[in-house]
């Protein structure tokens, strides 16, 4: 474990004091916790929780070009898994942000927290694949808890790569502070996709329909758990965070929240763009669907890039100074390299969906890449292919967001990083 994950651990252990704020029972600006006097034991109170990375030693930058095709599939137009919209894609643990889940009678499972997708499963003991996937890090699960109970039936989640079949079992599983006595789980016996290094997802979702109108594994998690909200804070620098159920800790953030209303309750935790524009600095790089053909916007923990039309990152990369990366393999649109000097002068980046704008500065667009002078843009093309565009980690990291289940929307406020 790295030290800072210690670290956030311990303080997220020891700290009870302070702001922790329940968004459904109080307004956003009021960041005095709920009158304990007030006894509505249908609102639970928030609860922290330290995320983060699992390292394996690649750059920043590495990470985030790996991360990308798979960011483009889960959401594209061309893969099953847009029509069926439950499935989430998963590929290597280094990529996602982890935390630990109780499952059953204590048992403990790494799991990663993915705001695009809404189910909970774990890589079974007796998993098999025959590309060499089912290889996990951590302990097996062991489902001869007696606090775990099969429900007889399978599941199958279909990704634009390949599958992952498994039985659903019921028990309990807390998720920080939040729990479920019967919550519903996935336990895979057979993946043909990349699923090394993964232990478990936890899809934090709405319910995404599929034809038959339910998802694979039948109880989406924020329901099971009874969430009324969460929220994220990613650190800037070292891929650790804080995550937070039923409400926020206005200790991470400054100002105050601004949300965006979720209109598509079917799916995606995405909100429309149309009047959406981009700035990099005073200069407009135009409007942010690029005429109509991205007019929602995705917020997903499993993405590293901004993802954006083509057309409009080509703006962006250009007024910033970085350069189209031509990997030879057809995608060399996705993708630019950019001086690593830009990070302390370059223009922040601004995105105005609604009445607010958001800005991003180069300190946190500008992404490592191994050293050298070199580095990569956090800015990415090809979300005309999928209709969406994405906000990832390198604009999570810069704003602290908060899922507001309840009332429908997301929250958005300057998140505060140590100098
Ligand atoms: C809220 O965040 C602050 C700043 O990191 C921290 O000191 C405090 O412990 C956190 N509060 C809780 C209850 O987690
Ligand atoms: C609140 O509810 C809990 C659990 O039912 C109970 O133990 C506690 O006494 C109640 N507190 C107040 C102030 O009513
Ligand atoms: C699994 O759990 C059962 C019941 O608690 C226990 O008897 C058994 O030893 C455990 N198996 C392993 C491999 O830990």
């Amino acid at each position: 474990m790295p030290p800072a994950l210690l670290i956030l651990l311990a303080l997220a252990a020891a700290a009870t004091a302070s702001p922790l704020v329940n968004p459904s029972t109080s307004l956003a600006e009021v960041i005095t916790p709920a009158s304990p006097l007030v006894n509505d034991t249908s609102v639970p109170a928030p609860v922290s929780v330290a995320i983060a990375r699992k390292y394996t030693g690649d750059s920043p930058g590495a990470r985030a070009k790996a991360n990308l095709p798979f960011a483009l599939a889960r959401f594209s137009k061309k893969s099953k898994l847009a029509k069926r919209g439950s499935s989430p894609m998963i590929y290597s643990g280094k990529l996602f942000y982890y935390t630990t889940v109780t499952v059953g009678n204590g048992q403990t499972v790494e799991t990663f927290l993915d705001t695009g997708s809404d189910d909970f499963w774990i890589s079974g003991p007796n998993c098999q694949s025959p590309v060499g996937n089912c290889k996990l890090p951590g302990k097996l699960i062991n489902l001869t808890d007696p606090t775990i109970h099969s429900t007889g039936e399978t599941f199958l989640d279909e990704y634009a790569a390949g599958n992952v079949y498994g039985n659903i079992y019921y028990g309990p599983y807390t998720l920080a502070g939040a729990t479920t006595q019967k919550g519903h789980f996935g336990v895979s016996f057979f993946e043909t996709n990349s699923f090394a290094e993964l232990q478990a997802l936890l899809g934090l979702g709405f319910n995404f329909q599929d034809t038959t109108g339910i998802d694979a594994v039948g109880q989406i998690p924020i329901v099971a758990l009874k969430l009324k909200s969460f929220s994220f804070y990613l650190s800037n620098s070292d891929g650790t965070g804080v995550f937070t159920t039923n409400g926020y800790n206005a200790s991470l953030f400054s100002g105050k929240l601004t949300y965006e209303k979720i209109t598509d309750l079917g799916g995606y935790w995405g909100f429309p763009v149309s009047a959406g524009t981009v700035k990099v600095g005073e200069n407009s790089a135009g409007d942010i669907t690029d005429g109509g053909q991205t007019p929602q916007i995705i917020v997903d923990s499993g993405t590293t890039f901004i993802v954006l039309p083509t057309n409009v990152v080509k703006k962006i990369w250009k007024e910033t100074g970085a350069t189209v990366e031509n990997s030879g393999d057809g995608t060399s649109w996705t993708t630019a390299t950019i001086p690593c000097s830009v990070a302390k002068t370059g223009p922040d980046v601004s995105l105005t969906y609604s009445a607010t704008t958001y800005a991003v500065p180069a300190s946190i667009y500008v992404i490592n890449y191994g050293g050298g002078k070199t580095c990569l843009s956090g800015f990415s093309g090809g979300a005309e292919d999928s209709g969406y565009s994405i906000l990832g980690d390198v604009f999570l990291r810069e704003w602290y967001s908060v899922f507001d289940i309840a009332n429908h929307r997301i929250g958005f406020a300057k998140a505060v990083h140590p100098a």
